[in-house]
């Protein structure tokens, strides 16, 4: 940590000599060693070096930046009862969501948990939309109507609320990708506490039996609901956990890491030899939701050392300013655009009207349906009765 702090001061010693500096003198991109993979019946991983354009390194940068002070406005916004219900934060695995971005496109399929929030960013939700639907506001990306756990955009299935229930659902549209032959994929995600699902299981039958173009990914930031992985699983080696799955266990707090890893797994997957199973060593900062201090089953100083020596977005920075592919002055730039993007969602978040009543029970189905469902059909206008 000293080292890096010295480091930090001679950029920024430099940087005060010359006060700007032309977009030639900086590295355009630079190659990095990066964490050897575990493997699992596999006979070659990921390569051990990583290239980073500067380009890349300012967009990861920046989106890294961006899901961190999100989430924790949303944390502010929560304590002053803004924000409602269930919300899980993902401050602390941001390296995950761009890194698993960074190694597939967009034509390719995603569905994870109730940690939601940074990848309806990385698939194209803005912060805006993202905070008015935490608000329950009409400008939320699922109208104010989905909340936290339930956003979605395209080829973003959600946002689900029911433990381990996506990961099914991930291979069936893993099953259409190959159905309809247009070489896509679909990444399927979870916890280290849903990876002790019974229906996790069922799902890496059918998916290698099938061959199905999917990359299982448990995101394991060590806790589950309030207890850590050692005290609450027999075997704690996420990437075997698919036995005659091939598997790869990732440092997760490593953006360089997870790209690549992302990479060889999506090359898997397209080469017709089925499922993959990836394991990202991960960590929350936050609690399992609002209501966990998540500080009762660890100590703050182990969420301290964390922070000060793997966090993610320090790693990034680190390498850029280190290897002049960026100046400390850009990246406060940067900082700077993030947290006015934040308020002005924030500010949105909290003026934008609610969905109007006879709105409610819209859009259950893609088309009305001649049944009662529950009492709620969409054309049934609701009237209040306070
Ligand atoms: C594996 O999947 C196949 C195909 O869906 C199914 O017929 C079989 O019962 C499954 N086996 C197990 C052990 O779940």
């Amino acid at each position: 940590m000293v080292m890096i702090k010295i480091c930090f001061k001679s950029v920024m010693a430099a940087s005060l000599v010359v006060a700007s500096r032309s977009y030639a003198d900086f590295t355009p991109e630079a190659t990095f060693d990066i964490k050897k993979v575990d493997l699992h019946r596999l006979e070659e991983g990921p390569p051990l070096t990583a290239t980073l354009t500067r380009e890349e390194g300012l967009k990861y940068y920046r989106t890294m930046q961006t899901i961190r002070r999100m989430e924790l406005k949303a944390d502010q916004l929560y304590k002053q009862k803004i924000i409602r219900g269930f919300c899980h934060l993902y401050d602390g695995q941001e390296a995950c969501a761009v890194g698993i971005e960074g190694g597939i496109t967009l034509s390719d399929h995603l569905i994870t948990a109730y940690r939601a929030h940074g990848y309806t960013l990385t698939r194209g939700g803005t912060v805006r939309e993202i905070m008015a639907e935490l608000t329950g506001r009409r400008g939320g990306i699922a109208k104010g109507k989905g909340g936290s756990m339930h956003m979605y955009t395209k080829n973003f299935y959600g946002g689900n609320g029911i433990v381990g229930a996506q990961v099914p659902l991930g291979a069936g549209v893993a099953l259409a990708c190959k159905y309809l032959g247009n070489d896509q994929l679909c990444v399927s995600l979870y916890g280290d506490g849903a990876a002790n699902q019974g229906q996790i299981f069922e799902t890496y039958n059918m998916s290698s039996l099938w061959k199905l173009p999917i990359i299982f990914i448990c995101e394991n930031n060590q806790y589950a609901m309030g207890t850590s992985v050692e005290r609450s699983a027999a075997s704690t080696e996420y990437y075997k956990r698919g036995d005659y799955i091939p598997g790869i266990r990732v440092d997760g707090m490593d953006v360089l890491c997870v790209r690549e890893a992302t990479k060889f797994a999506a090359a898997h997957c397209r080469s017709g030899k089925g499922p993959i199973l990836m394991e990202l060593q991960t960590y929350r900062y936050h609690g399992h939701s609002m209501s966990d201090p998540g500080v009762s089953y660890r100590t703050r100083e182990e969420i301290q050392e964390v922070r000060s020596k793997s966090d993610p977005i320090s790693m990034l920075k680190d390498r850029m300013l280190s290897n002049n592919m960026a100046s400390i002055e850009e990246l406060k730039e940067i900082d700077i655009a993030v947290r006015k993007e934040i308020e002005d969602a924030a500010q949105f978040a909290t003026t934008d009207p609610e969905p109007p009543l006879d709105d409610l029970c819209s859009h259950i189905f893609a088309n009305d349906q001649p049944f009662e469902v529950r009492g709620a059909t969409p054309w049934t206008k609701l009237t209040s009765t306070s």
